[in-house]
């Protein structure tokens, strides 16, 4: 009897479908800055041009070249960087200026894309019962989460979870996070929120930290959000992607590869050269450890759609090779990384929105480029891997 009982409650309390992506929106700052003239533009406005020999802009503009990508979105801009020199000094001390930007405009930039992915969903913001926001720009408490719940006038009794520090694979965790919560609490609508400001890494050259050029010709600034929630409301909740399965792996022996410290300078990275090799390594294994168990590895993985975080043109390239991918599979990243750069966490979302909008306009019976199934995975510290199952909606 008391199990019934017990069993019942629990019943009532869990959805019954599983969780679904109702909607996303994307936002930027405004200040864009074209990839193909940025090592001038770089060297210029860090006032770096005396700093480093001509070969070592040389081999920064061959990196810039290299990423693949045609411009980039940033908060800071010239005038900015001339009004705060500390910045673009390599080794200065700046974390409080760079705090002090990040704190407020992070969760700023997040609700502007929630305000677009809220107005898509079409529901009062009243009926938010979760909301997850995901950053690694600005560690403050109360926290971004706080903030966005006053900027975004959301319920005081919202659920808050933040997914702080965690680098380009979080966006993966907080969908994750945001899947769990919409199919284990009935009613559940989830307001996941990533906002990624490179405020906090920005700085000028230095010839001995080639992997500190990469990241500056790499990582942009961008925001992303997405309204999850299970059992939506016949002709008033239009789902965009299902979501079936996910698991999150540490790749073994790798913990070193890439490496971001939290200094007085601001946020420093480590980068590897040998970082899309490991992932490239161990991509098939996250790939068949996730849908192997559940009966759902193809034979061949064209048969899916794909949505991997762009976090490097070589890890693509690596990875579509070893999962012996067609070059068409990761074109809609490839678009995202040309368009925006790598927005850490927020990237992988402006993947999903590219690919469920071409699909409208290319005519195709599904979101997800007319396959039924998709894999998304992201990459980021750890190196850690999150890998999760999509089912597409018809169109
Ligand atoms: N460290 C130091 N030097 C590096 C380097 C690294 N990590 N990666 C490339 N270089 C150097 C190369 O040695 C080369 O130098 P030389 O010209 O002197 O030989 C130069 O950069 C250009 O490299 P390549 O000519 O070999 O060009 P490429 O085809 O490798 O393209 C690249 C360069 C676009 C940077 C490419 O290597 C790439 O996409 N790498 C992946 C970048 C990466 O690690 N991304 C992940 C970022 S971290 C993340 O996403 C997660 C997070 O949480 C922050």
């Amino acid at each position: 009897m008391a199990n019934s009982v017990v069993d019942a409650i629990r019943k009532a309390q869990r959805a019954t479908g599983p969780a679904t992506i109702m909607a996303i929106g994307v936002a930027n700052p405004p200040n864009a800055v074209d990839q193909s003239t940025y090592a001038d533009y770089y060297f210029r406005v860090t006032n770096s041009e005396d700093a480093v020999k001509p070969e070592f802009k040389e081999k920064f503009n061959r990196i810039c070249n290299a990423t693949m990508i045609k411009k980039r979105y940033f908060f800071h801009d010239e005038e900015f960087l001339k009004n705060n020199p500390n910045l673009s000094h390599f080794t200065a001390a700046s974390l409080n200026t760079r705090q002090d930007i990040s704190i407020v405009e992070a969760p700023k930039l997040g609700a502007e894309a929630a305000e677009k992915a809220i107005k898509e969903w079409g529901q009062p913001k009243s009926k938010i019962t979760h909301l997850i926001y995901c950053s690694c720009a600005g560690i403050d408490m109360p926290g971004a989460d706080f903030r966005l719940v006053r900027l975004l006038g959301l319920p005081l009794s919202v659920g808050r979870h933040c997914v702080s520090m965690q680098g380009c694979f979080a966006g993966g965790t907080a969908l994750r996070l945001a899947k769990d919560l919409a199919e284990n609490n009935k009613g559940a609508r989830v307001l996941l929120v990533c906002s990624e400001l490179s405020v906090i890494f920005c700085r000028g050259p230095d010839e001995a930290h080639v992997d500190n050029a990469v990241g500056q010709a790499l990582f942009g600034d961008g925001a992303a959000a997405v309204i999850v929630g299970s059992d939506p409301i016949a002709d008033v909740e239009k789902p965009i992607f299902e979501m079936l399965a996910a698991r999150q792996t540490i790749l073994p022996d790798s913990g070193d590869v890439i490496q971001l410290h939290l200094r007085e300078e601001g946020l420093t990275f480590n980068l590897s050269k040998e970082n899309p090799d490991i992932i490239a390594n161990h991509i098939e294994e996250c790939v068949s450890d996730l849908l192997a168990p559940i009966g759902m590895l193809p034979e061949d993985l064209n048969s899916m759609f794909w949505v991997p975080h762009p976090g490097g043109r070589a890890i693509l390239d690596k990875a579509e090779d070893k999962l012996k991918l067609e070059p068409s599979k990761f074109l809609t990243s490839r678009h995202v990384l040309a368009e925006y750069g790598n927005m850490v966490s927020a990237c992988v979302f402006f993947v999903l929105d590219e690919m469920r909008r071409r699909s409208v306009d290319g005519g195709r019976k599904t979101t997800g480029e007319g396959l039924e199934w998709g894999m998304l995975l992201t990459f980021g510290p750890g190196i850690t891997v999150e890998s999760m199952l999509l089912h597409s909606v018809a169109i």
